[in-house]
């Protein structure tokens, strides 16, 4: 059997319906996954259903808030009684909500905000959907999406990092609970990546475009297939012997660290050399 195909398999992926979630989702679908897609947003979910039946595509969108236990239980009740097995769950959904601003000046209700739409949800869902993927009797796979956030610094919206690194806790931990089931865990953590609400083709000017390769050593930003690349590795037999682990969807600039490359391809970390192109 074609170690990437999906075929057989149902995948529940949140905020499919739009940016990241919707290229993983529409990936799933090609490689012949069932993919169930909940997104709180109707228009999105309605126009993924027209898009969907039109393409003759195997994906359906249902509108849900997964910040909220009880359309999360709704979901996954809907997906047992429907497609009466569940194997991969990709926890996407995430957002800034454009909390942007000194840590001191976050409010409670900021940081309970930022969690619920950061981490809680990741346990909510995974928590809700464990049951239906371990019934399934064929292992698994629970992908969740941090950010490369995560693993560095990101000044004005603190709780946004702190939150995203948790995901790796969480998803080290469960992958051992869950390795004698065959259900692994893992995420993905990509660089600043084109979508809905993340439009770097619109906030880099025509006249600074040719700045990119020296911030991002690949030379350029993300697309949701990059993520979805990587999720269809995680997702398929092809990871068959990985779990708990996190990989890095960032063009190199993890690796990066701080360090930008120069026009005759010689690096600094004082991006302040006047011609440099930095
Ligand atoms: N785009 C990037 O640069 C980038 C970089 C690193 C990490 N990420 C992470 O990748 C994931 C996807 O990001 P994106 O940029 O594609 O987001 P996006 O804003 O473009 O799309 C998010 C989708 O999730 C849906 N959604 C939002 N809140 C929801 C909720 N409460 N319940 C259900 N659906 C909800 C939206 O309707 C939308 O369809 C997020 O976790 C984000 O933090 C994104």
């Amino acid at each position: 059997m074609n170690p990437i195909s999906l075929e057989g398999k149902v995948a529940v992926v949140t905020g499919g319906a739009g940016g990241i979630g919707r290229g993983i989702a529409e990936s799933f679908g090609q490689l012949g996954a069932r993919v169930i897609v909940a997104d709180s947003n109707a228009e999105s979910v309605s126009r993924l259903n027209e898009e969907s039946s039109a393409q003759g595509w195997s994906i359906e969108a249902v509108e849900c808030d997964v910040t909220k236990t009880e359309p999360v239980r709704a979901l996954m009740e809907r997906v047992q009684s429907r497609e009466k097995r569940l194997d991969i769950l990709v926890n996407n959904v995430g957002d800034t909500l454009r909390l942007y601003k000194p840590f001191e000046e976050m409010t409670d209700e900021n940081i309970d905000d930022l969690f619920g739409i950061l981490l809680r949800h990741v346990m909510v869902c995974t928590r809700e959907a464990i049951p239906l993927i371990k019934g399934s009797g064929d292992g698994g796979s629970i992908i969740s999406i941090s950010s490369i956030e995560g693993y560095r610094g990101l000044p004005n919206i603190v709780p946004y990092a702190a939150f995203k690194l948790g995901i790796e806790g969480f998803t080290k931990s469960l992958a051992l609970e869950l390795g004698p089931f065959g259900i692994r865990v893992n995420s993905i953590a990509p660089e600043t990546t084109e979508s809905e609400s993340i439009r770097p083709s619109r906030w880099i000017s025509p006249e600074n475009e040719a700045r990119i390769p020296h911030w991002i050593p690949l030379g350029r930003f993300g697309r949701p297939s990059d993520t979805a690349g990587c999720a269809v590795f995680l997702a398929s037999s092809l990871s068959a012997w990985v779990t708990g682990t996190t990989l890095h969807c960032d063009g190199g600039s993890l690796a990066a660290a701080g360090w930008y490359r120069l026009d005759d391809n010689r690096w600094t970390n004082t991006p302040i050399i006047e011609g440099s192109g930095i």
